[in-house]
């Protein structure tokens, strides 16, 4: 059992498992069990996504909105969690603040309980997002050691963990952010310790020069405040068709959607030829599938179900 709430949780041996079983037919851990999907945030790729990946691992999905069970509110994080716990083999939630899935898991690991807590997105990282990112440019490019990816915006939870996803697997990152918008002290300290080929600035073309993959997510995420002041700062961090030749007549576009057509990326850059984000948008079910698997003790040409694994 492996809680995965940082991409990080994974370690670079077990996103390589990921990646592995993401393109493996589905083992079936999950026949006859449940998955709880809680959402104290809109979705409409990760809820659907890991609804199906569910469905393919032989298990039955419960969505719940957060104003449902009231976190903290008709009663607490722990509670809630301890709950679910008793019908649920695995919790997957999208949450406000990070600390909610720590307590969550903290809650189920003090109570001995074997249900792991997976990150549907917080403030702090998108791990089942980087999943997808990955398993995206080993499709398109074959592997993934040596590529490069350019993040072009601001350094929020899907960059975040799109970063550490690539260094653990020994890919180039450049990441170009307006002062003020870029990487935290942890995100120095975390990078640093992982090692590898990691450049911060403030210059788009810097970093869109010679990479393999320009990525971009939205300039105002769920939660955060003052839109209009962020639409100020991103200005000139547009992904566009002139950014795209800058970094390479075989480089491809990625963004993890919803998309703001005009802000971070252009009508023409996203539906042009160069990009790949539908074809990554799908790899979103294959990726939550893979990871879910991996929580519940599956391993790539191992046993096929949990039971057996463990
Ligand atoms: N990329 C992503 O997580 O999309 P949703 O917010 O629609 O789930
Ligand atoms: N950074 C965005 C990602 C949405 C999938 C957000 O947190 O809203």
């Amino acid at each position: 059992m492996t809680d995965v709430l940082r991409i990080s949780d994974l370690g670079p041996d077990g996103l390589a498992s990921v990646l592995e079983l993401a393109s493996a037919p589905a083992p079936q851990p999950l026949a006859g069990r449940g998955v709880a999907l809680l959402f104290e945030y809109p979705s409409a790729r990760t809820r659907n996504a890991c609804e199906m990946a569910v469905v393919q691992l032989g298990g039955h999905p419960v969505t719940i909105r957060g104003e449902e069970v009231g976190l903290d509110k008709r009663e607490t994080v722990e509670d809630v969690a301890r709950t679910l716990a008793c019908f649920h083999d695995l919790i997957g939630a999208r949450v406000a603040s990070h600390e909610t899935l720590s307590r969550m898991a903290g809650a189920l690991r003090a109570a001995g309980s074997p249900v792991p807590v997976v990150n549907l997105l917080s403030d702090l990282e998108h791990p089942t997002q980087a999943v997808a990112d990955l398993l995206t440019v080993e499709q398109e490019f074959g592997g993934l050691a040596g590529r490069t990816v350019a993040y072009i915006g601001d350094a929020n939870n899907v960059c975040r963990s799109l970063v550490e996803a690539c260094l653990m697997s020994g890919m180039g990152v450049r990441v170009a952010s307006p002062d003020g918008f870029g990487p935290t002290d942890e995100d120095l300290e975390r990078t640093a310790k992982l090692g590898g080929d990691l450049r911060w600035t403030n210059r788009p073309e810097e970093a869109a020069e010679g990479a393999d993959v320009l990525y971009t997510d939205v300039w105002v995420s769920m939660g955060d405040g003052d839109a209009e002041e962020r639409r100020r700062a991103f200005t000139g961090f547009t992904i566009d068709e002139r950014l795209l030749d800058i970094a390479g007549a075989d480089a491809v576009l990625l963004h993890c959607l919803p998309a703001h057509r005009g802000e971070e990326v252009t009508e023409a850059a996203l539906e042009g030829p160069r990009s790949r984000v539908w074809r990554q948008a799908a790899n979103r079910m294959h990726g939550a599938r893979a990871v879910f698997a991996y929580a519940l003790g599956v391993r790539p040409g191992g046993p096929a179900t949990a039971g057996e694994a463990s």
